[in-house]
């Protein structure tokens, strides 16, 4: 793959991702549905938000600056301090769906991202219900 062809140039690169990790984050923020994780994170969300971004960066082919700080990103095991249900993960993944359909240029680029997104997200469930 060239680096014209990773996902990360084809969604936007770093603008694009920026603006789609402080829309996810900013919907956690106001929707009502979203409480239930938005009260699981800090009350200041600037380092959940650069974190996010540079984790999307590395894992769409883009320069890896969440591995380069922090090492492997052993995501699951990550989020074991928080309880992840069913109703954690739909929430997740409720605020990320509006801030796709809002950021993201329609097409096979953000089909396939999307899908990797919702496994990852169901992947990381560490608890019944
Ligand atoms: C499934 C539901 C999920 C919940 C409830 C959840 C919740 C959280 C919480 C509470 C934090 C800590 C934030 C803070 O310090 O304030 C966090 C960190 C993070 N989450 Fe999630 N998360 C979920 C899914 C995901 C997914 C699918 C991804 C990636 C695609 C992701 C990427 C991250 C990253 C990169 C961090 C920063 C990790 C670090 O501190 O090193 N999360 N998440």
């Amino acid at each position: 793959m060239s680096p014209e062809t990773t996902p990360f140039a084809e969604l936007g690169g770093e603008a694009v991702l920026r603006r789609l990790v402080d829309r996810f984050y900013d919907l956690m923020d106001e929707l009502p549905e979203a409480y239930v994780i938005r009260k699981l994170h800090q009350e200041d969300l600037a380092s959940a938000r650069q974190k996010l971004f540079e984790y999307f960066s590395g894992w769409l082919g883009g320069p890896p600056l969440f591995e380069a700080k922090y090492g492997h990103p052993r995501m699951r095991a990550r989020h074991m301090p928080f309880a992840i249900g069913t109703a954690e993960r739909d929430a997740w993944l409720l605020c990320m769906a509006q801030a796709f359909d809002e950021v993201l240029p329609a097409g096979a680029a953000r089909d396939a991202f999307w899908q990797r997104v919702v496994d990852l997200a169901d992947f990381m469930r560490n608890r019944e219900g």
